[in-house]
């Protein structure tokens, strides 16, 4: 299980310093979608960076499975993130002019099988295609299948659907639940609508802290809290 506390980041630049998170506090359930809601500039992609040891806070504790991440040191660090977390962002990294199947290997190492990924994410058909003859959804997909190859137990996705249009980005979201079913999966979008959803959780942010979390409802999953009446 993955538990932020109290993680705070600061980054000094010439003119100021710059309070990017200021107090996290969240528990993460071990699986399910949970939703990162909050205006540009709120801290999102530095918390995501934290979560996915990628930086380490200036403050508070990250704990997996009770360790704290942001006491690791570099290598250490560097050994969570390639053993648990998967990214996706929204401009998708991806090399355009190699295949389907080479991007996905790109990180893997010796031996590593881009089919059984390729076929969860329904393009295995896909495979020895260019990235450049694909739609902006299938690529999204290879950036998914790349990030789960390791077979991440954390899956953190930064506006994945940013760059496609509704129905795709609805598609996106779609398989995102069915992944978050075996992991957790944390993402941030600005839509709210689809955070509410398909969100099992969904926090809201405000200036590098929580405004607010959401419950889904157990029973149909339809409902946020916060639209009870
Ligand atoms: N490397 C950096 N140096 C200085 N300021 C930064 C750096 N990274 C992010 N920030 C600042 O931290 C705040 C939060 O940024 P970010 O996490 O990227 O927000 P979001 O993803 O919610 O748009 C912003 O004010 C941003 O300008
Ligand atoms: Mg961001």
């Amino acid at each position: 299980m993955l538990e932020a506390i109290g993680l705070q980041k600061t980054f000094q630049t010439k003119a100021e310093r710059v309070f990017a998170l200021r107090e996290f506090t969240y528990a993460f359930p071990e699986k399910g979608l949970v939703f990162i809601l909050g205006k540009s500039g709120c801290g999102k992609t530095t918390l995501l960076n934290l979560l996915g040891g990628l930086d380490v806070p200036t403050a508070g504790q990250l704990l997996y499975n009770g360790e704290d991440v942001a006491a690791f040191s570099a290598r250490r660090r560097e050994e969570y993130r390639a053993a648990h977390v998967g990214i996706v962002l929204q401009q998708n990294n991806l090399f355009f002019d190699l295949t389907v199947r080479e991007n996905i290997l790109f990180c893997a190492g010796e031996g590593a099988d881009p089919e059984p990924v390729a076929r969860q994410l329904g393009i295995e058909e896909l495979l020895d295609r260019r990235i450049n003859e694909l739609s902006g959804g299938q690529a999204q997909r290879v950036t998914i299948a790349r990030a789960l190859l390791q077979d991440a137990d954390i899956l953190l996705c930064d506006e994945p659907t940013g760059n496609l249009d509704a129905a795709t980005g609805e598609e996106i979201f779609r398989l995102l639940k069915e992944l978050s079913a075996d992991r957790l999966v944390v993402v941030v979008t600005h839509d709210r609508q689809s955070a509410e959803t398909y969100g099992d959780a969904v926090v809201r942010m405000r200036a590098g802290k929580i405004e607010q979390t959401m419950q889904a409802d157990g029973s149909g999953g339809e409902a946020c809290a916060e639209d009870e009446p």
